[in-house]
């Protein structure tokens, strides 16, 4: 893959074959290029990462920002303005592909002003053969495409790109590998998300996650604690550990281990405070699970736990590998174990075949589950998918009615939910100023609900004794209970 370079033979065999050697050598050739750019354009370069969808896609815009600020570039918080701008995308549904066609028309308008301008497309929405198509068509000013598979080969397309002056298109159908000990630069000090798996084997009818990020892999758990002492060892304080099916992690490993037993290793981890995960499949949730965070002094009591839907016939279309009954069931273990826990779900409106009769089976299982949040979502139909063959796909009113009908119910529910808390001390991990208000920062409790509480800006990373006061609907305002 290195067919765009003018390189002669022997400086062909100076390139390390070994990754991540092989990225770092190149983030040093991008590097002595973009010193030229600056000295041509008179000014640092800047770039712009911009995310959609997840947050795997979130820490993986966290690496490519890394690998650029190593090569010399600034970050640049506004798009408009950045020299090299960078959209992760997510094609999980419809709409997101249509929110990148349209500002990626935006973008071409602005690049046209900056002759410093380079754009990078890569993420999820690459590897669909007929983006990339239309992207070679009609959206020619475009200078690198890329996919998941092969993202730790930023640095080489980045430079191939720069001394070749062509436009760089490598996408991968697949991956078997992970590498490990690339840079990143954290959007936060004191979080993280840490990646535990990657790809999906499951195979939910409606979902193309499975087909553009490929088989299931977990990293190999001394890598994962590795790197999460040593983020604890740079100030991080609280891990979002990172899969489509966080419960199934391990099974592939050489010597296969289950995801409670990576939970009590990264228990032990002195300083890290606290551990959050997602997403949880139902079908793989076990009772081991279950016992380590209840025991557990550092996970937070929230578990996000999508459902899909309430109906057992619909599930079976959906090939979710569970029953109403059977989720119903597990949700009661869960809340035997920690009374406290916090359930969130996601849910999708709409599903071929939907009747009103499975709808009811969503809204009962909404209401006997009492989530403290859900997201819900309007089925989208992807090419390629099972789902999307199926005959009976629901006529769009009907969608839209019956999604209105469960968004008022689940905001009614949340906010009682959020009410519980009224008036309890808990702990809040500062992270942000209020956006509004100067006066007030921003925490997040173990609940993953948010408190806005007097404070200043030393208080942010920290954690803080909070008395929860007035619930309004998702948050609390709240005061300090002691210095914490
Ligand atoms: N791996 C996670 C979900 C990843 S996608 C899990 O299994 O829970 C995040 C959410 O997007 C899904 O939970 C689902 O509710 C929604 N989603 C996925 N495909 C969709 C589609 N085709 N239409 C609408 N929503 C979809
Ligand atoms: Fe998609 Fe299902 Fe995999 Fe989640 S578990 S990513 S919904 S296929
Ligand atoms: Fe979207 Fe890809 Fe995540 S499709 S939801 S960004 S895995």
């Amino acid at each position: 893959m290195n067919q765009n370079m003018t390189d002669t033979a022997e400086q062909e065999a100076l390139i390390p074959v070994q990754e991540p050697q092989r990225q770092y050598y190149f983030m040093e050739r991008a590097k002595e290029y973009l010193e030229k750019m600056s000295r041509a354009a008179g000014r640092r370069l800047t770039f712009c990462v911009t995310t959609f969808g997840c947050q795997m896609n979130a820490r993986d815009s966290e690496k490519l920002a890394g690998i650029l600020e190593r090569i010399g570039y600034t970050e640049e918080p506004e798009e408009e303005k950045a020299d090299f701008v960078i959209y992760n995308t997510c094609t999980v549904r419809e709409n997101a592909n249509q929110r990148v066609y349209g500002r990626l028309g935006q973008l071409g308008r602005i690049k046209k002003k900056n002759p410093h301008m380079m754009i990078a497309l890569c993420g999820c929405m690459m590897q669909e053969p007929e983006v990339v198509e239309k992207l070679k068509k009609s959206y020619r000013f475009v200078d690198i495409i890329f996919g998941t598979h092969n993202i730790y080969k930023f640095a080489e397309l980045l430079a191939t790109r720069m001394e070749s002056g062509h436009t760089v298109i490598d996408i991968w159908k697949d991956t078997d590998k992970i590498v490990e000990d690339l840079p990143s630069e954290r959007k936060y000090p004191f979080k993280s998300g840490v990646n535990i798996m990657f790809g999906c084997n499951n195979f939910c009818s409606y979902c193309i996650v499975p087909y553009v990020r490929g088989r299931e892999r977990s990293r190999d758990p001394r890598a994962i604690i590795r790197e999460i002492e040593r983020l604890v060892s740079d100030g991080v304080v609280e891990v979002m550990l990172l899969g489509q099916n966080v419960n199934s992690y391990g099974k592939t490993l050489e010597e296969p281990m289950t995801f409670a037993e990576l939970l009590r290793e990264i228990e032990k981890i002195d300083g890290l405070e606290r551990i959050r995960f997602m997403t949880s499949h139902p079908k793989d949730l076990s009772d081991e699970l279950i016992e380590v965070m209840a025991s557990s002094r550092k996970i937070c009591r929230h578990l996000h736990l999508p459902v899909q839907s309430g109906s057992t016939r619909i599930l079976e279309k959906m090939n979710r590998r569970y029953t109403k009954e059977k989720y119903l069931e597990l949700v009661e273990r869960i809340k035997r174990a920690m009374p406290d826990i916090s359930l969130t779900t996601d849910i999708i409106v709409g599903f071929p075949g939907e009747t009103e009769e499975d709808f009811q089976d969503t809204l009962d299982v909404v209401r006997k589950v009492q989530y403290d949040s859900a997201f819900t979502f309007i089925y989208s139909k992807r090419t390629g998918t099972p789902a999307a063959v199926m005959e009976e796909q629901v006529p769009s009113e009907i969608v839209k009615d019956r999604f209105d009908r469960l968004l008022n119910e689940v905001q009614e529910i949340s906010a009682r939910m959020c009410a519980r808390h009224q008036g309890t001390v808990q702990t809040a991990l500062v992270e942000s100023m209020n956006d509004h208000d100067d006066t007030l920062v921003t925490g997040r409790l173990g609940s993953n609900l948010l408190v806005h509480f007097p404070g200043d800006a030393s208080m942010i990373g920290k954690f803080c004794k909070v008395r929860l006061g007035e619930c309004r609907g998702f948050y609390f305002i709240g005061e300090t209970e002691d210095d914490g």
